[in-house]
């Protein structure tokens, strides 16, 4: 008997990631697209479309986070064994601009399905896309799963309820519940807002020439940055152990803003030097044109300026490490934008 799995949020980075991961591990995979008035399939567009072969083994359905009858009715018909919750809005900077929508999709969206996990079957095991920005303000340093939370944002306090109804489900029903807490991870599908995807897509055009400048916030934060694909492959095997618990899944190296665009303008061989402090600090090209500025309307009203984790225990007990370093990331996340361009878009 095939696994079922049913993922909310599959046509973001990570659901795609893990779409292929299950479907090359034998799962039917459901999952589950929200309407739009614009396609939202690009990032599984390639294993939907593919016919004969894993067509029959991946469906998609209509439904919304923030819509309880359609999560309901979807874990009824399909009855997975393991749901993987990675809807959300996602971004930490327009959780402050949408707080009510954020906190609804992102803190009650993860509600709404351990209640029907509850009220259909009690034997779905459950993962639930927990975050780095829960840390915050940190309270220790790097960050393992006895660290304190101290949220920053919308997003990040909606991500606080999420994770503690989660373990309280877990308590009070005896279901298979579990949190990942996920370090920033990226590739090549990454949102086109992220600051790591903006960075990597600005500076190939501007080396292309088909882009001038690129306007950013504050460079000096600090992120433990990993690979989707390592991340995707975290989160099966926390559903695989033998109990439900909550882990950290990071690589434990941590790097600024700064540092990540002087490792990605190395890789394009674009020589860029800078000048100036704060709002004023700009970067420059060889033929001494500003190609980098700061912008105040990227910062955030609170911002996070220091996460780095410690994933030991999954290393210890889900022989989960990283694979990719941030050498590979970047490099992946170059080939696909230099192959966007050739391909002209
Ligand atoms: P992403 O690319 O932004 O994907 C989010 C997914 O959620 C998309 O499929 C999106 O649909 C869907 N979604 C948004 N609102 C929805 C709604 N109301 N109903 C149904 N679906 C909805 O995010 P990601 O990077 O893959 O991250 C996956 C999860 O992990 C998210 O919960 C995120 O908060 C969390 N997380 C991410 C990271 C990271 O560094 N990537 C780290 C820690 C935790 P559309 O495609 O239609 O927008
Ligand atoms: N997005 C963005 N755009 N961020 C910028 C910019 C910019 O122009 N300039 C500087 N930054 C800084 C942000 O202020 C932040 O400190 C850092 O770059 C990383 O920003 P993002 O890439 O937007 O990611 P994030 O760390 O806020 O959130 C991501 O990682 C979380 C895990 O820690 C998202 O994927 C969240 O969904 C995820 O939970």
């Amino acid at each position: 008997m095939k696994k079922i799995s049913l993922i909310f949020g599959v046509t973001g980075q990570d659901g795609s990631y893990l779409t292929k991961l299950l479907l090359k591990k034998g799962y039917i995979v459901h999952g589950v697209k929200r309407r739009s008035s614009s396609l939202n399939t690009h990032r599984i567009d390639d294993i939907y479309q593919e016919p004969f072969t894993h067509k029959k083994n991946f469906i998609l359905h209509y439904g919304d986070i923030t819509d309880g009858t359609s999560i309901f009715d979807l874990i009824n018909k399909i009855k997975p064994d393991e749901i993987y919750n990675l809807a959300a809005q996602s971004h930490v900077a327009v959780s402050f601009k949408i707080p009510e929508y954020t906190s609804n999709a992102d803190a009650l969206g993860a509600l709404r399905i351990l209640e029907s996990i509850v009220k259909i079957n009690p034997k779905i095991k459950y993962y639930q896309a927990g975050s780095s920005e829960m840390y915050g303000k940190i309270q220790s340093f790097p960050q393992n799963e006895k660290t304190p939370f101290y949220p920053r944002s919308p997003y990040a306090v909606s991500k606080v309820y999420a994770h503690w109804i989660t373990v309280n489900y877990r308590e009070s029903y005896k279901i298979f519940a579990c949190n990942g807490i996920l370090f920033n991870h990226e590739s090549p599908l990454r949102g086109e807002t992220f600051v790591t995807k903006k960075i990597v897509k600005a500076l190939c055009k501007i080396k292309n020439k088909k882009q001038k400048k690129l306007y950013l916030g504050n460079i000096y934060a600090k992120r433990d940055w990993g690979h989707a694909q390592d991340y995707v492959e975290a989160m099966w095997k926390i559903l695989q152990y033998k109990k439900p618990e909550d882990w950290v899944i990071c690589t434990g190296k941590q790097y600024s803003v700064k540092q990540f665009i002087n490792l990605v303008s190395k890789k394009l061989n674009l020589k860029i030097f800078w000048r100036g402090k704060g709002l004023h600090e700009k970067a420059y090209n060889e033929k001494k044109q500003k190609i980098i500025e700061i912008k105040k309307e990227y910062f955030r009203p609170a911002e996070v300026d220091n996460l780095k984790g410690n994933s030991n225990k999954a290393k210890k007990y889900l022989k989960w490490k990283p694979k990719k370093d941030i050498n590979y990331l970047i490099q992946d996340m170059i080939n696909y934008e230099l192959n966007e361009l050739k391909n002209g878009k």
